[in-house]
This record gives C-alpha cells, structure tokens and sequence, in this order.
C-alpha cells in the first residue's frame, strides 16, 4: 500500500463544496446549520477529527453536486469561523474562500425566548443580530452568548 493508500480517507469528489478547516468536533453542526440533512439525495461526506497541523484536529464536510454560496456558507462563522469553502469542478478547486462574518442571521437559530414572536406559530423567520459577544434577538432582544449549536434550528 503506498503512502497515498494509507494517507486517503474520504474520495475527492467531482463537482461541488468542500468545506475544510472546520474545528474538530464541529461537522455535524455545520451540516445541521446548513440544513443539509440527507433528504435532497446529494452525495455528502464528513470526515471528523483529521490530523491537522493548524487546528490539530479537523473536520472536513463534502457536498456533491452543490456549489454553495457566500450567503449560505457565511453562517457557518459561528461555529466554524476558520473554515475553507473549496468550490469543485471536474475534480479542480476552482474557488477557494474563507468564511465571513454576517451582520444578520436569518432562519437559522430559534430564540430561547418561549414568549418572542419567532417562537410561536406564526410564519415569522428568526432574525439575529451578530455581536462581539453572541447574537441578539432582533424581535425581543435575547442575547444568545453560548452554545450557538444548540439553538440550531431543525428544519
Ligand atoms: N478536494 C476534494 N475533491 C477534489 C479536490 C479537492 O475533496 N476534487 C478537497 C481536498 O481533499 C482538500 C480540499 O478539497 O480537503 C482543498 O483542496 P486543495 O486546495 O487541493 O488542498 P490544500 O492545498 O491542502 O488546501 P488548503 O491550502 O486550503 O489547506
Ligand atoms: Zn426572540
């Protein structure tokens, strides 16, 4: 078995989004806040706690067949602020970007707040604000500084 034998865990894939750089630990939220949940067909692969030499560990998600936006990807700043979007085409990195930080978050996170407007019945998207120090609730002003994964929303 050569070196590469050994050294290949995951296939690169053909067409689409490796995200790479993630902490270790962190692939299962990255996809649960992507909303990539399986149901669409894509092909994904998660690789988790990979030898790295700048994080010591990472973890490493690949989306066949979906080349996902800057807007999409931007969230993932929460939870994965040094991760690598490579955009794949017939198996190249075309594109290689790092996340931003938004200013807004949309849809993604449910407010802790059982009595805000985004928690009830009503067709209302959550809408957070992105501080230094956590995000804000743009409905009732819940600030959450913690745990961001789990506030996730399920699709
Ligand atoms: N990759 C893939 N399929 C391809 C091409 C690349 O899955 N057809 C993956 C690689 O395995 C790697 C990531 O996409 O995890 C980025 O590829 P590349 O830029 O070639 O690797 P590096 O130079 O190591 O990236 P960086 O400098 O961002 O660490
Ligand atoms: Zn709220």
């Amino acid at each position: 078995m050569s070196d590469n034998d050994q050294q290949l865990r995951v296939s690169k894939i053909r067409n689409g989004t490796v995200i790479d750089h993630i902490a270790g630990g962190q692939a299962l939220n990255v996809l649960a806040i992507l909303g990539i949940d399986g149901t669409s067909g894509d092909s994904v692969s998660v690789a988790m706690n990979m030898p790295s030499d700048r994080l010591g560990h990472k973890d490493v998600v690949k989306v066949e067949g979906r080349e996902l936006s800057q807007d999409e990807v931007d969230v993932l700043s929460l939870i994965a602020p040094a991760a690598t979007i490579n955009i794949i085409r017939d198996y190249d990195v075309v594109e290689k970007r790092r996340v931003e930080r938004p200013s807004v978050v949309e849809g993604v996170l449910e407010c802790p707040n059982h009595n805000c407007i985004t928690t009830e019945d009503e067709p209302v998207d959550s809408r957070f604000a992105v501080g230094d120090d956590g995000v804000r609730c743009e409905y009732c002003d819940t600030i959450i500084r913690d745990d961001l994964p789990a506030h996730i929303l399920a699709e």
